[in-house]
């Protein structure tokens, strides 16, 4: 009965799950790349630029990816609804979104300020 207790064994053990928990539920970060080919579709109201050709259509172009991630999220789920982008968010997978999200959120824009 020589061996005695580490409580690092259990404390480890709780560590790495909580941080694999955490992990799992930050965004990943999607590749822009693959994103590209899918927002095609997308130019036609929000431009080939992610500057909207359309009136009513807001600007893709530079948002943050978290925020462009949340948007799609919300349309897909219902929580923010629109015509349109409730049509065009429901066949997107989770990976769609990040890949979407990472293509639009790498656009540099440049502000002119009005004086
Ligand atoms: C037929 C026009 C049309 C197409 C095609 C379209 N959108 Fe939209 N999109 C809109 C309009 C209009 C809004 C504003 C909706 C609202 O008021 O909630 C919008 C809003 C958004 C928003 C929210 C932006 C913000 O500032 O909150 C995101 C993100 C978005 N679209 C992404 C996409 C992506 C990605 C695609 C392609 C898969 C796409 N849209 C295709 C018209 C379009």
């Amino acid at each position: 009965m020589s061996q005695s207790f580490d409580w690092r064994t259990p404390f480890w053990g709780f560590a790495s799950g909580l941080v694999m928990a955490l992990a799992s539920s930050a965004v990943q970060a999607g590749d822009a790349k693959v994103g590209q080919a899918l927002a095609a579709p997308c130019a036609l109201c929000h431009g080939v630029n992610g500057i909207s050709t359309l009136a009513e259509a807001p600007n893709l172009a530079g948002q943050p990816e978290i925020y462009l991630v949340e948007q799609l999220r919300n349309y897909r789920s219902g929580k923010r609804s629109h015509d349109v982008m409730s049509v065009m968010a429901k066949p997107l997978s989770d990976a769609d979104i990040d890949n979407l999200a990472a293509w639009f959120g790498s656009f540099q824009i440049q502000v002119t300020r009005p004086n």
